[in-house]
């Protein structure tokens, strides 16, 4: 059965992140096509695809195919047909058709996912994709008003050190492969975006810590809140106010199977710094990252993993990166690179940091 995937705004990060998935699931797949908008996979297996688009950050919908061409498709309907396609030009040219036929019909016009959920179209399944001259439903889109609650309503909230997008703290786990049983730590938790995203996931042992009281307070507030929100019963997590390149001292060592973590970013940019000061901040995490890969070691289960958010900073057209990766094999790690790259970057185009995502794994 062919599936489509619509690719979110970092196609590269959204593939990946499907091929962790299904690696992890041993789910076999076959490329059939690929643009940086859309991924048609074949896949033998039937794909519950409400828990999937559930688990994943960054696919936006999933289709499936349709075998019948559009017209008799949309015939099957009953009562007033309400459908979108991806092809304006070719959704007035079918309503006309079915009206023509003697069909109550109206085209939507699919802006956004906004607009497909509140014409109840993917309930209807008559949200269309015509790519590669084959014809998908939307079977389900990504769940972006809860993820937009729990990006602004959560209680606890730090604009200064800034937040994980919660589709790309979800990415992160997807990509760390860690198995639901298993206990994720992340050690700069900030407000806690990975925590209470693995949350919604269903992990359920779960460990933060960071240097600021305030940090604890506010991920702590966040986990409380997910907690009754998603009535979460049989949760264990433990926080720990603790400087990363310290972890060895309060956790068990050889203990944790995998780190998701985006951790100290630096000061926040505003884009006018110049060469000097970009290259002092980058030296100095560079430190903060390898001092706490050296406490990582000591603390994670033998090929335990780390995925973690490495910042590189944009100055003029090039970018001022944190030369660490080195080092941090040297403390005892090797790469677990993404099909090809070694790291994949997260940006976007106005942004003065951008992230590069890294996974690591204890050797
Ligand atoms: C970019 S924020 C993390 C944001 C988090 N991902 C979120 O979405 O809320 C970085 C965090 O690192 C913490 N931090 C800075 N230096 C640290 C250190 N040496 N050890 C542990 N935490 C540290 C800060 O207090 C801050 O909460």
């Amino acid at each position: 059965m062919l599936y489509l995937f619509q690719l979110g705004h970092q196609p590269h990060i959204s593939t990946a992140e499907l091929e962790a998935v299904f690696s992890q699931r041993k789910i076999s797949y076959k490329e059939v096509f690929k643009n940086n908008e859309y991924l048609i996979l074949e896949i033998k297996k039937k794909l519950d695809t409400d828990e999937l688009i559930n688990q994943l950050g960054g696919i936006i919908k999933i289709g499936e195919q349709i075998e019948l061409d559009l017209i008799d498709y949309l015939k099957t309907k009953y009562g007033k047909i309400i459908f979108s396609i991806n092809d304006q030009k070719l959704g007035i040219n079918t309503k006309k058709e079915l009206k023509s036929a003697g069909l109550s019909a109206r085209y939507v016009e699919p802006k956004n996912t906004a607009t497909i959920l509140h014409n109840n179209l993917v309930k209807r399944q008559t949200d269309l994709t015509v790519i590669d001259k084959k014809l998908f439903y939307t079977s389900a889109i990504q769940p972006f008003e809860a993820m937009g609650e729990r990006d602004f309503d959560r209680p606890g909230s730090d604009d200064k050190s800034g937040m994980l997008p919660p589709k790309l703290a979800k990415i992160m786990i997807n990509l760390s492969l860690v198995d639901k049983a298993k206990t994720i730590l992340d050690p700069f938790c900030g407000s806690g975006t990975v925590l209470t995203e693995a949350m919604v996931m269903g992990y359920k042992y779960l460990l933060g810590s960071d240097i600021s009281p305030k940090a604890i307070d506010d991920t702590e507030k966040n986990i409380l809140w997910i907690k009754d929100n998603y009535q979460i019963t049989d949760l264990k997590y433990k926080l720990h106010e603790c400087d990363a390149t310290q972890l060895h001292q309060i956790i068990i060592p050889n203990s944790i199977n995998t780190i998701v973590t985006e951790p100290y970013l630096g000061k926040p940019l505003r884009g006018n710094e110049n060469k000097i000061t970009l290259q002092k901040q980058a030296n100095e995490l560079s430190k903060l990252y390898i001092e706490s890969f050296k406490s990582f070691y000591k603390i994670l289960k033998e090929n335990g993993t780390a995925v973690i958010v490495i910042p590189q900073f944009r100055y003029q057209d090039e970018w001022i990166k944190i030369d660490c990766i080195k080092e941090i094999l040297k403390s005892g790690f090797e790469l677990m690179p993404f099909d090809k790259d070694d790291c994949l970057l997260y940006h976007r185009p106005k942004q003065h940091v951008g992230r590069t995502i890294y996974r690591f794994k204890k050797t």
